[in-house]
């Protein structure tokens, strides 16, 4: 396959087998550099296992994969294993060191000096939004879980490693901690400019996570691969609309900006708001939260400065909607 000027990581016929059984069949998936790339399946589909012919925790029976376009297989595994950060669910912070020279591991393998490792420590723990001064010396089981998941995405992230991956990094997490770094997740990568290959079953965390989506079956087969407005707008069979959930519209709309379902004022900026008001960074599904809340028949759109943009009624959120699934939007 040829290899394209903004391609990361390339996956060709990829397979494995366990005990002369296929888990993973014929992956073949690029993924371009600098996006989130979300490979969402059922348990047990191999998903894991895909990540782990990635770094060469696994040998491949069959197939390649190339990143930046060199065969994995020419670099030294553990090489390889120092240049992409990997997190996974059960966190696997050495319990005996201490926040700081967890998240210093991979800096010491990579020979920073001191003073690069110690700036970089308080960078990444500034990243993830946990207090140097408080945090840097304390031991992981001094932390509650949700800081501890902090501290390991801090940790694969301090070398800034082109790529990352992570497998169901949060799913131990409780639903409002999960729900909080996930969405800050995105900006910390963002930041890094990291291409990021994002393991989940969990339809909703790869709707808000993903640049791009692969909905994955039996033995890793792509069933479907696009953005997450497309997938949830135009479910490609209906193995895909039921992994998907019959609230499949709902979700479209927590991807669709809020200023996608709004009918602009005609005067550009009337200073008469009615109803509850909402930024226009929100998404459409939160105007629906918002509208449901209140009763209230629309939402008053506004810029970061309190300046009204327009307005949002249950019309502009259905004509939304239906765009959303013809894939319009
Ligand atoms: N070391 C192993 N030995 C035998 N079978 C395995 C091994 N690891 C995974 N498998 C099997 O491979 C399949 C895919 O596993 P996995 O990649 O962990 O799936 P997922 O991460 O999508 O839940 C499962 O059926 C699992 O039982
Ligand atoms: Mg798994």
């Amino acid at each position: 396959m040829q290899h394209m000027e903004s391609d990361h990581l390339v996956l060709t016929s990829v397979r494995r087998d366990f005990n002369n059984v296929a888990v993973v069949e014929d992956l073949s998936l690029t993924i371009k550099r600098g996006e989130i790339f979300v490979l969402l399946g059922p348990s047990g589909c191999g998903k894991s296992t895909t990540l782990q012919l990635v770094n060469r925790l696994l040998d491949l029976d069959g197939g390649s994969i190339s990143l930046e376009g060199i065969d994995i297989e020419t670099i030294d595994p553990v090489e390889l294993r120092r240049s992409i950060g990997y997190v996974i669910q059960q966190i696997g912070l050495f319990p005996h060191r201490t926040v700081a020279e967890n998240i210093a591991t991979v800096c010491n393998l990579l020979g920073w000096s001191r003073e690069e490792t110690h700036a970089r420590v308080e960078e990444m723990l500034r990243l993830v939004d946990l207090d140097p001064g408080i945090y840097a010396g304390r031991y992981p089981h001094e932390l509650s879980g949700g800081q501890q998941q902090r501290v390991g995405v801090a940790r694969a992230l301090a070398t800034a490693p082109a790529t990352l991956l992570m497998d169901e990094p949060f799913g131990a997490l409780d639903p409002i901690i999960r729900r909080q770094i996930q969405s800050e997740f995105r900006q910390w990568v963002q930041e890094l400019g990291t291409t990021v290959v994002f393991v989940t079953h969990d339809v909703d965390e790869a709707v808000l996570l993903a640049d791009r989506m692969a909905i994955l079956g039996d033995r890793c087969r792509i069933e479907q691969l696009g953005t997450p407005l497309q997938v949830l707008g135009q479910p490609a069979s209906r193995a895909v609309e039921q992994f998907l959930g019959h609230d499949r519209v709902l979700r479209a709309l927590t991807v669709i900006p809020v200023t996608r379902a709004m009918t602009e004022n005609a005067d550009g900026g009337s200073p008469q708001n009615q109803g509850p008001i909402l930024s226009s960074a929100a998404s459409a599904h939160d105007a629906l939260t918002l509208m449901l809340r209140n009763g209230s028949e629309s939402v008053t759109i506004t810029k970061s400065s309190g300046t009204s943009l327009g307005k949002v009624t249950w019309h502009t959120l259905i004509d939304a909607a239906l765009k959303a699934q013809e894939g319009t939007t």
